[in-house]
């Protein structure tokens, strides 16, 4: 059964998805930890709810150095010997050394079909480009920023009169989806790609 922390930053819905999903009786997964950098994230208390040990620490006393925050990080993480690592709307950016620490057992949603769009604002991005088709991705997360392999995708049709939010909303649903079929793989050790229609 392998162990695994969830890292958040606000409501947490990729994290809730995932932990109702490792509830389920065939699930070679557990959540040992919902970790998060806002101690007034949301998703701790949905996670609590749902009788996940939490905790949080909270990056604004440490301003500018990021490897004091990750430091204080580590506690809690390390503390709950996590297997796999998953970044589920973990909004902070992590350093090479943190990265390298747990590279190939961490993962992370971004909410584009990579390697387009790595960074902020996916959805208006995608609009601006008049692209037919936007999505989201679920990458082993490296050193590089939003670069790593590539475990699954989800697609989803840009419709005419799309906004930002309204694409957002349609490519969250598929995140849903997506996160937990590529953790059931990644956690039997099988990474070949999850691609949603
Ligand atoms: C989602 O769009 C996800 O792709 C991005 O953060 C957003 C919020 O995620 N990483 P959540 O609702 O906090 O899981």
């Amino acid at each position: 059964m392998k162990r695994v922390a969830l890292l958040i930053s606000g409501g947490g819905s990729n994290m809730l998805a995932l932990v109702r999903d490792m509830a389920e009786r065939d699930h070679p997964a557990k959540p040992v930890l919902v970790l998060s950098n806002d101690p007034a994230a949301a998703g701790l208390q949905h996670a609590a709810d749902l009788g996940v040990v939490t905790a949080a620490v909270d990056h604004h006393p440490f301003g500018r150095d990021r490897a004091a925050f990750e430091a204080a990080l580590l506690e809690p993480l390390l503390a709950a010997d996590p297997d796999i690592i998953c970044l589920a709307g973990f909004m902070r950016i992590l350093t090479p050394g943190f990265v390298t620490r747990f590279e190939g057992r961490m993962l992370n949603i971004h909410p584009s079909l990579l390697p387009k769009y790595p960074g902020l604002h996916t959805h208006q991005r995608a609009l601006d480009a008049g692209d037919a088709e936007a999505g989201c991705s679920v990458h082993e997360v490296t050193a590089d920023l939003d670069a790593g392999p590539i475990l699954g995708q989800a697609r989803v049709p840009v419709l005419p009169g799309d906004t930002a939010e309204t694409l957002a909303a349609r490519v969250l649903t598929q995140e849903h989806r997506l996160y937990p079929a590529v953790l059931r793989r990644f956690a039997i050790g099988d990474r070949r790609p999850v691609l949603l229609p």
